[in-house]
């Protein structure tokens, strides 16, 4: 269903943040780059905004957003740090890097967002655009990735294109993104828990905090019903074609998803490297557009080579385990 909207691509020079602003302002539906992945804004303060956000990427309505701030003193206004969050954002941000914190009382932001939580999701993104536009329109915007809810998060504005055209007001243009995974997610109401692996390692902000954060266990991540990180759903950075991890032999008919130099056998034409060199930054950053590229070759499984769970590979892991929940 396409909601019949004239979607605007702009490119990002001098005006854009301004015009991204007033619409945005206007209750409209921007998506705009991120250093992570690109993210579809709203004001955060407008429910009606929020609202048709929702209906445009198909969400569930229980799925709470984060509020992308431009800077510190805007993320205190909206939520109440504490000695181990502050120093989290303070050497973090801006950067790939969420806090999960108690709302302040007089928290502006709708609770159509926050999905009637008590707590709320707040970054300040490490991308000049982004930036420009919080600090033009001079409120928290929430924006989740800029895709039809449960596709795989673009990384370029064609990716937007690909799935939100006609259902949103405008893409700023600002070319492909840096880290290419979602950011990290810390929930700081009581532990500090990792509750989504993402751009920034969960080692970094271990040695920042001096002790392990909490995991999530795993019958929590699994159940659907009653999330605790609604994102955390099962089967949520999906490709369409089905997908088989930790493959050290392409079988008939599989599209290979490599990474690093070595070998892997049967591989075939269909073949893309995530970093021939092993990097995984590198890899994080081609990793979805990689995906959608196998994704529309009609292959019939993709095959995806293992990948080191250290670093990004944390966050690269995580999305590709999702990836091959079974979709229904
Ligand atoms: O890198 C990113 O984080 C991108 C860019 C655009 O900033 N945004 C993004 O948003 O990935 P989204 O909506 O795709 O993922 C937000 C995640 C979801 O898993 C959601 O359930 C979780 O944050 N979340 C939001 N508020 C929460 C809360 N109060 N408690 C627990 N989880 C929360
Ligand atoms: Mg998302």
């Amino acid at each position: 269903m396409k909601l019949g909207l004239t979607t605007k691509t702009i490119a990002a020079d001098g005006h854009a943040s301004r015009e991204a602003a007033n619409c945005l302002a206007d209750g409209g539906l921007v998506a705009f780059p991120t250093e992570t992945v690109y993210g579809l804004g709203a004001d955060a303060t407008n429910a009606e905004a929020i609202a048709r956000l929702y209906e445009a990427k198909g969400r569930p309505s229980f799925n709470p957003l984060i509020a992308h701030v431009s800077d510190l003193a805007a993320a205190k206004a909206i939520a109440r740090f504490d000695e181990k969050s502050l120093r989290l954002a303070k050497t973090f941000w801006p950067g790939p890097l969420t806090l999960v914190l108690p709302k302040t009382d007089d928290c502006a932001i709708c609770d159509l967002a926050t999905a009637g939580l008590d707590t709320i999701a707040v970054r300040v993104p490490a991308h000049p655009i982004a930036l420009d536009i919080l600090r033009a329109l001079g409120k928290p915007v929430v924006a989740p990735s800029a895709n039809i809810s449960g596709h795989v998060s673009p990384t370029t504005a064609a990716h937007v294109m690909a799935d939100l055209n006609e259902r949103i007001d405008m893409i700023v243009d600002g070319g492909p993104v840096s880290v290419g995974v979602e950011s990290t997610i810390v929930g700081c109401f009581g532990e500090m828990t990792l509750l989504r692996p993402g751009g920034l390692p969960s080692a970094e902000i271990e040695a920042v905090l001096g002790e392990p954060l909490a995991r999530l266990p795993e019958q929590i991540e699994a159940d659907q019903s009653a999330p605790l990180a609604p994102g955390m759903l099962a089967s949520h950075y999906a490709p369409r074609t089905p997908v088989r991890l930790n493959v050290r032999a392409v079988e008939a008919g599989e599209a290979l998803l490599a990474f690093g130099p070595a070998e892997i056998s049967g591989q075939g034409s269909d073949a893309m490297n995530l970093s021939q060199r092993g990097d995984l930054v590198e890899a994080a950053a081609n990793l979805f557009s990689y995906l959608r590229t196998l994704d529309a070759k009609g292959a019939r499984r993709i095959a995806v080579a293992p990948i080191p769970d250290t670093g990004l590979g944390e966050a690269i892991n995580d999305r590709l385990r999702r990836a091959a929940v079974p979709q229904d």
